[in-house]
């Protein structure tokens, strides 16, 4: 997951400083595209506030407790960063004004700056007291409750083809080990549609 947000931010950095102004079509697909972003970065952040850092808090000592605290308010301070990018995109999506681009591409830099730091803050600190307090069988079950039932099959689906996009072979087929449906899922079904789209969306991008 944390890898597919910094690939899609680098991307939507690069095409909101490479898409011409008046390119509308590609402004629209951006700001629907920005929508499946945010929906789904949202939704990790709320299945981290809810399931995992409650777990941890119970268990973590007084410097841990300082982690869980800072986990929470990057999430809060991230959210008013994306939608105004989303404002950005929109207008983009109406008009063609260079002043709303050069605007947009200081908050998109910034999203992508400050997302950036509090994933590698996480991975350095709040996946380390996972390690240590949780055992496989808690994480496995927090998971399964926070992330997976909460979701319809469709969601699901959406979900695993905006994941693997693009990710390199072997960090797949290592994801995908013992999740054969899925694996054929996406293979048949996801991979080409989305890459398909992804084209289209990031044309101007590459
Ligand atoms: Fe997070």
């Amino acid at each position: 997951m944390h890898w597919a947000f910094r690939r899609d931010l680098d991307r939507f950095t690069a095409a909101v400083i490479r898409t011409p102004v008046e390119d509308r079509v590609s402004w629209r697909a951006l700001a629907r595209r920005w929508e499946l972003f945010r929906h789904i970065l949202h939704d990790h952040h709320a299945g981290e506030d809810a399931g995992i850092w409650p777990a941890l808090r119970a268990k973590a000592d007084a410097a841990g407790a300082t982690v869980l605290d800072a986990m929470a308010a990057e999430h809060n301070d991230i959210d008013p960063l994306l939608a105004s990018v989303a404002e950005g995109l929109d207008r983009m999506a109406a008009t063609a004004d260079p002043d709303a681009r050069a605007a947009l591409e200081v908050r998109v830099v910034a999203a992508r700056e400050q997302l950036g730091r509090h994933l590698a803050h996480e991975e350095r600190d709040a996946l380390t007291l996972a390690q240590r307090h949780l055992t496989p069988a808690e994480w496995e079950r927090i998971t399964k409750v926070f992330f997976e039932r909460a979701k319809s099959p469709r969601e699901i689906a959406a979900l695993v083809a905006w994941m693997l996009h693009d990710l390199p072979e072997s960090a797949a087929t290592r994801l995908l080990a013992g999740a054969a449906p899925v694996r054929v899922l996406w293979r048949l079904v996801l991979r080409r549609p989305f890459a398909r789209r992804e084209r289209r969306v990031f044309r101007q991008a590459d």
